[in-house]
């Protein structure tokens, strides 16, 4: 199969880029390395059936030659990161709702069959845990950038949704938990990445809030386990899914197992999030996937439990440092 990856140079596009080579696929992948790197495909350099052009969603041009080429895409393309999202809302709302409607354009022009990268902030601050697909979702007031990233994926949802209604876009949608592993990048806000760098430092570990609002970390290898069966699965029902580990930690006690298993003396230090972002962030206490929709139709679970994931990432993040 000939897959078309946006973002690819990317964390998550980055590792699907090698799964995908491995098994016999060809890899084209657009990235305008805003966020991404050359480094995190450089092994894929001169690989057969893998080429990468550096440009961005709105290059129509090279959006329409990368699409024709392809059967399928795997929309990553985004800007992520609640500190840059809070910096640069326009350049946010550009790239997600401008960027995504270009390339379903393209991606309907063509038939390619399109997987698009949702997340969990589309939940916003619904309560309703664990949030399953067809839950109600909850935002709070436009004068709060902290909804801008939410908003403008669920509005990629529904541009998505609608290239599938009135074009017959063969259409999955996919919402990720908080992914990680290596190459993950903590430069914009991400917690664990960050969290490893401090304690490998032995600066502070610096917490956010009171350290008893929980996440569900699943490790990148399988979200992509899970993209690449989605991937081989009829489309014809547009279908959404939650696709991360339901296993809740507080991030107290991230911090706290971080610390022991890199072996660490750096102490903690809880921030309040109006010095960590702005007066009146609000931030999630529980954000947990309901995933039986997943694990009943694909048969797709995750694997990694969270030591193994904090070994990966302390390995790769010490060996980045030397
Ligand atoms: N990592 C997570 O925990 C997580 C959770 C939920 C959803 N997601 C979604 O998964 C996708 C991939 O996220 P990631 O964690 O790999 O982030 P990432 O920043 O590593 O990847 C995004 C990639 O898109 C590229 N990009 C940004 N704007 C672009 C543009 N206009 N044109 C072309 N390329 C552009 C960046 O350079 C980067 O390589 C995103 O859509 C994100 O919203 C990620």
């Amino acid at each position: 199969m000939n897959v078309l990856i946006t973002g690819g140079a990317g964390f998550i596009g980055s590792h699907l880029a090698d799964a995908l080579l491995r098994r016999g696929d060809s890899v084209a992948v657009l990235d305008n390395l805003s966020t991404g790197s050359a480094e995190n495909i450089r092994a894929l350099d001169g690989r057969p059936g893998f080429s990468f052009t550096h440009a961005a969603l709105d290059d129509g041009p090279v959006l329409d030659r990368l699409a024709r080429r392809a059967d399928a895409i795997v929309h990553l393309a985004a800007a992520v990161g609640v500190h840059l999202i809070l910096d640069r809302p326009t350049q946010a709302i550009e790239t997600n709702v401008l960027g995504s409607h270009a390339l379903l354009d393209a991606a309907r022009r063509y038939g390619c069959r399109t997987l698009i990268a949702s997340t969990s902030e589309v939940y916003g601050k619904s309560k309703a845990v664990p949030f399953s697909e067809d839950a109600d979702l909850v935002f709070g007031p436009p004068n709060r950038t902290r909804w801008v990233y939410g908003v403008t994926k669920l509005l990629d949802e529904f541009l998505a949704l609608a290239a599938h209604q009135e074009h017959g876009l063969p259409l999955t949608i996919m919402r990720f938990f908080n992914v990680v592993g290596p190459r993950q990048t903590g430069r914009f806000g991400m917690v664990l990445p960050r969290f490893v760098r401090q304690a490998l430092l032995g600066q502070p570990l610096t917490v956010y809030g009171d350290g008893r609002q929980t996440r569900c970390f699943c490790h990148v290898t399988d979200i992509v386990r899970a993209i690449v069966i989605l991937l081989d699965q009829p489309m014809s029902q547009a279908e959404i899914f939650n696709v991360g580990s339901d296993h809740e930690v507080t991030i107290g006690e991230l911090a706290e197992q971080i610390i022991e298993r890199a072996d660490s003396s750096s102490p903690i230090r809880y921030l309040p999030y109006e010095e960590a972002y702005a007066a009146g962030f609000e931030d999630l206490r529980r954000r947990v996937p309901d995933i039986s929709k997943i694990a009943a139709e694909i048969g797709w679970t995750p694997t990694y439990l969270l030591p193994k994931i904090l070994d990966d990432m302390i390995d790769f993040e010490r060996n980045r440092m030397t």
